[in-house]
């Protein structure tokens, strides 16, 4: 469905870095500001005073959270009676709002200075609190004209305080996936602060004065500030609101509790931007990530933390939510084994070969990923381990079914692709496939492999060159195909010996030749797990009518390949996806004598085909 969506950036003029609080005079003049009030409640009040020298004419140093009505009107009492004209706000949310309150109602311009990662000075919106009731208004008015964003007033944060503010940040670019009104724009963004925030909150909390990391931070916070205020609030913002409204709950620490577990309960309603979410978070499951990365940091995960009685909760909808989050359940029930996988991983950091140990923890953090994600039962897992053991139990020399199940699964056709077929100017390569037997007998130029076998006669003629077209002399070529029922030589036990396999050498002028029969489409070995996979899955077992070649030659890879016929069955569904389009020839019908002497009832078919291989 198309998106359809309205675009509108806000206007405020971001000033980012490391001591920037020294512009703030400049910035003050810029808006054509000469007389200060300075609202500040917060640590390096007196940096940011000191910087704007006497542009200062008054200070107002109450502001509290959820903008109290009575507290503006102080302040507004204080702008007046020094005739300010600009209001320069430094510390958190409340210092924030309080600005914005007094500019909604003057009209004075603001510079804002943030201290932690609350978001709202790039939001043109205001929450108020009158008579213990949270109102909140949207206006162009109450975007702030410019913010400084200097990181040097954030390295002092405590963690304590960082954590449940940068979450909070977490929440505004969360809800921005989901809104209805968001755009490609905002997700943009959202997704950038969310991955900012998920890499740089940890190192934070480990070294609060890690200078680039705080840097990420601030701006993963600024990036999800302006997310909320591109769209309208959801589910989360409100409740929270309306919680912080009702109890004077701490603003902060009330997304930190709540976040996890509205994701949660929107994780049926908006699943795909929960998922991407989790993606940016780099964790199997949003919201229990949220709960898990809050709880490891220290943060609040409950309502009950926060001084609430349940039953003072009685009333607010979703009850659900509301009951986990004043419990502090990990949302979903799903148990965290981050502890466990990374125990695991540890295990292996001896592992002498660098190579190993890299495949193998990546090996650990996908299987346990997968039984996370899947929430994969007991009963599951013993029925894959059951799977596995058939497949090997089955095998043996001629009966491959571990090579039969990384095929069906696609899983040869991309190392196929990860390993060979790197260059445009070599054949594509195809799967080895598990009919491939060592050493096949060698034959003569014009030899007929068929052994006889009922098919319609095909003569094959082919020509090996490295990339520039030069013959390649003496390469050796293994031929080998199923008969016309679809079955190899080593699936027929009646068969005396080998059978439609051979191997060749090519002439001085890097040619072969020989007779055979054209190949049909054939099922894959379906009496063994492979064929239990495709029957329950409903799949049809079927290859593509094709013959295998490998040809190797003293200073050339090893070309593994198959050629398709033209025009067969199952060309675009390929049981074990090895047809590529290069390989899809022509296998046409021949005209006149049958070469290499050979006598015909009906028509015979040829195959003409001049195969690249790369050094
Ligand atoms: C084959 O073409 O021989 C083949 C390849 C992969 C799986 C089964 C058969
Ligand atoms: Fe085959």
């Amino acid at each position: 469905m198309t998106r359809g969506f309205v675009h509108s950036p806000a206007p405020t003029r971001v000033v980012f870095g490391a001591g920037t609080v020294t512009a703030v005079a400049e910035e003050v003049r810029r808006l054509g500001g000469s007389r200060v009030l300075l609202v500040a409640r917060a640590r390096h009040a007196e940096r940011v005073a000191a910087a704007l020298g006497d542009l200062v004419v008054a200070r107002f140093d109450g502001a509290r959270m959820h903008t109290p009505v009575e507290v503006t009107a102080q302040a507004l009492d204080v702008l007046k009676g020094a005739a300010a004209d600009c209001v320069v706000a430094v510390g958190g949310g409340s210092t924030t709002g309080l600005a914005k309150a007094l500019a909604v109602r003057t009209g004075v311009p603001q510079v804002i200075l943030p201290t932690t990662y609350a978001g709202s000075e790039v939001t043109p919106v205001l929450g108020e609190t009158e008579n213990g009731r949270k109102t909140t208004r949207r206006s162009p008015d109450i975007l702030p004209e410019t913010v400084i964003y200097d990181v040097d007033l954030t390295l002092d944060l405590p963690v304590s305080i960082t954590v449940p503010s940068a979450v909070n940040a977490l929440a505004h670019a969360v809800e921005a996936l989901y809104a209805p009104d968001a755009n490609p724009a905002v997700d943009a963004v959202a997704l950038q602060a969310i991955r900012g925030i998920a890499r740089a909150l940890p190192a934070v909390a480990a070294n609060p004065s890690d200078v680039d990391a705080r840097a990420e931070l601030l701006e993963a916070a600024w990036l999800a500030g302006s997310c909320l205020a591109a769209v309208s609030m959801g589910l989360h913002h409100k409740l929270c609101h309306q919680l912080g409204g009702q109890f004077d709950l701490p603003h902060a620490e009330t997304h930190t509790v709540m976040l996890p577990q509205v994701m949660a309960y929107k994780q049926n309603e908006a699943p795909e931007a929960l998922a991407r979410v989790a993606e940016a978070l780099g964790v199997p499951d949003a919201a229990a990530g949220v709960f898990d990365l809050v709880r490891s940091l220290g943060g609040p995960t409950s309502l009950r933390e926060l001084g609430l009685t349940e039953s003072s909760l009685d009333g607010i909808e979703p009850a659900s939510v509301l009951r986990a989050a004043w419990a502090g359940v990990r949302p979903d029930g799903v148990p965290d084994v981050s502890a466990l996988t990374a125990q695991v991983i540890a295990s292996f950091d001896d592992t002498p070969d660098p190579r190993l140990k890299q495949l193998i923890t990546d090996l650990v953090r996908h299987l346990h990923h997968f039984a996370v994600s899947n929430d994969l039962t007991e009963q599951e897992w013993l029925f894959a381990i059951g799977f596995l053991t058939r497949t090997g139990q089955i095998s043996d020399d001629k009966r491959k079914e571990f090579v039969l199940l990384s095929d069906t699964l696609g899983v040869s056709s991309v190392v196929d692709a990860l390993t060979n077929s790197r260059s445009p100017l070599t054949t594509p390569s195809a799967v080895l496939g598990p009919f491939y037997v060592e050493g096949p007998p060698a034959m003569d130029r014009g030899a007929d492999i068929s052994g006889g076998l009922d098919g319609e006669p095909l003569w094959v003629s082919a020509a090996i060159t490295d990339t520039d077209g030069k013959p390649v002399p003496g390469a050796v070529v293994d031929v080998w195909q199923s008969n016309k029922d679809g079955f190899y030589d080593v699936q027929l036990p009646d068969l005396d010996g080998p059978v439609l396999r051979a191997r060749f050498v090519a002439d001085d002028e890097g040619r072969l030749e020989f007779w055979t029969i054209l190949p049909h489409e054939y099922p894959v070995p379906e009496d063994g797990p492979v064929g239990q996979m495709l029957d329950g899955t409903d799949r049809h077992p079927y290859r593509a009518p094709h013959v295998h070649f490998m040809i190797g030659a003293p200073g050339f890879h090893t070309l593994v390949t198959q050629l398709f016929v033209k025009g067969g069955l199952y060309l675009d569904s390929d049981t074990v996806f090895g047809v590529k389009e290069d390989l899809i020839v022509e296998f046409g019908h021949g005209e006149g004598a049958p070469p290499a002497g050979r006598e015909v009832a009906d028509g015979w078919r040829r195959l003409d085909y001049t195969f690249r291989i790369g050094r």
